[in-house]
């Protein structure tokens, strides 16, 4: 413990320095603008697993961004950790309201303000110099492998595609993932489940094009009022999503669950200072922990049509549009979901306007395991860094691949998550403390070592 703490300690400045460079490329995956940049990262990736000790690194092709393998392999009968993380990162707009630019990593109180600094290059990049320390002093207590792919934040198409066709070379006991949130430095956690999540996009079609709004409105029904008018149906009076037979699948918690889940620290009055909001929202006879973690949600994403320009331009817009994402708890299925949102949408659409949904990308939640040797290998790592033992939790995000490495590998993931709900992912001026960081890096050699000697 001490000697790994001395080595952060000794190299702080470098670790910093190499997570600079990895902020600074603009691995925007939406974005086909940065695609060069993005096939960059992937290779710079793959260096720094080469220089820290990785074999057999290969930056894999795949229909779409490639996906960065590595690994070390001495002793097949040590048990193998298969790390998973991604380097690609959200779009930054609205650029205009990052304090210093999204791809200039900047510190300030103690936290480094970038895009991706806490998801996920932040945080996957704690394996890899963790794996550095367990190389260069003999420490490597489990056979390693990293897969580090490209297209999370849009999907992971292609990675789904890419494990069924490397079971072999996949092959792990555990997969460990830090991509989450943990409550806070003072009180450390582990997620113990993760969302689904099921995307699609509506376009709703009223005169065949746009329109004077004084000759013809009054007249001709206005798609952006009867888009706003359909989504707000959505939800009822208590808040609760009003598709039929969108809860029927839900797995509901026992009392005691909801007691444990509850008992976590949460502030409400921090939070809402946090947010800028005076009161908070939510289905009604759930906690806002509950909203986020065990209860299924309804979000537009965006929403749009018409003119949005300048000044103001009198006009009834022949469309209107919306991205509407539903996060799912177990045993919900995307899929399913997708098509009973399809269906209601189009019964409710009003006969003076068309409606169309598309469906985008989907995922499964997931819970993992707390009774399980990883499990408790992460959280006696935990306990031992941050002087306190981790509590469960339930987070509110997705990460779909967790669900179909279970199927397509049938390997369980913990989530080793150092971050903060608070680091503002996916919103201008994304942050990663810098403590969080270098914990990370101190606590994942020791669960390289509990989970070793747990497994024997
Ligand atoms: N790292 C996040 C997911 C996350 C964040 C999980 C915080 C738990 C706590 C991941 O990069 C992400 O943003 N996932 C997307 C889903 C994807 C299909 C676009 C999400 O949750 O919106
Ligand atoms: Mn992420
Ligand atoms: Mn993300």
């Amino acid at each position: 413990m001490q000697k790994i703490k001395n080595y952060v300690e000794a190299n702080k400045q470098r670790f910093l320095d190499e997570l600079f460079e990895l902020l600074r490329f603009p691995s925007v995956s939406a974005d086909p603008k940065y695609k060069d940049d993005v096939v960059k990262t992937a290779n710079y990736v793959a260096e720094k697993l080469k220089e820290a000790g990785a074999d057999k690194v290969e930056v894999c092709p795949t229909a779409g961004y490639p996906i960065v393998y590595g690994e070390k392999i001495f002793d097949a009968n040590l048990p193998t950790v298969l790390v998973y993380g991604h380097y690609d990162v959200q779009p930054a707009d609205p650029i205009e309201l990052w304090e210093t630019p999204p791809f200039e990593p900047t510190i300030r109180d103690g936290k480094i303000y970038a895009r991706g600094s806490a998801d996920d290059k932040g945080q996957f990049y704690m394996h890899v110099k963790a794996f550095e320390y367990m190389m260069q002093n003999d420490e490597l207590a489990c056979n390693i492998k990293f897969m580090i792919e490209g297209e999370e934040e849009v999907g992971s198409a292609n990675l789904g595609i890419f494990v069924a066709a490397n079971k072999e070379r996949l092959k792990a006991d555990v997969i460990v993932i830090s991509d989450t949130s943990m409550i806070s430095l003072e009180q450390p956690s582990l997620e113990t489940g993760l969302r689904g999540l099921s995307y699609v996009e509506v376009e709703v079609t009223g005169p065949n094009r746009d329109l004077h709004s004084g000759v013809y409105g009054g007249a001709v029904g206005n798609p952006a009022t009867i888009l706003a008018k359909l989504i707000a149906s959505l939800h009822d009076e208590n808040n609760h999503i009003a598709i039929p037979g969108f809860y029927d699948d839900v797995l509901e918690l026992s009392a005691e669950e909801r007691k444990e889940l509850n008992e976590a620290p949460f502030d409400i009055e921090e939070y809402k200072t946090d947010l800028g909001v005076s009161e908070l929202w939510g289905e009604k006879g759930y906690t806002t922990i509950e909203r986020t973690g065990i209860r299924p949600t309804l979000e537009v994403n965006g929403i749009w049509g018409g003119y949005i320009g300048e000044g103001a331009k009198t006009v009834l817009p022949s469309k209107a549009f919306a991205k509407i994402s539903m996060r799912l708890v177990p045993n919900q299925n995307s899929e399913r979901i997708t098509t009973l949102f399809k269906n209601h949408f189009e019964k409710i659409a009003p006969k003076n306007v068309k409606v169309e949904v598309k469906p985008h990308h989907g995922g499964e939640p997931v819970v993992t395991p707390t009774d399980s040797v990883a499990y408790k290998a992460a959280e006696k790592a935990l306990e031992e860094t941050f002087n306190k033992k981790p509590i469960p939790t339930r987070g509110g995000g997705s990460i779909p691949i967790v669900a179909l490495f279970e199927k397509e590998l049938g390997i369980k993931t913990v989530l080793l998550g150092f971050g903060l709900d608070s680091d503002n992912l996916h919103s201008p001026n994304e942050k990663y403390g810098i403590e969080n960081y270098l914990k990370g890096i101190e606590t994942i050699p020791l669960f390289h070592k509990y989970y070793a000697e747990l497994s024997k």
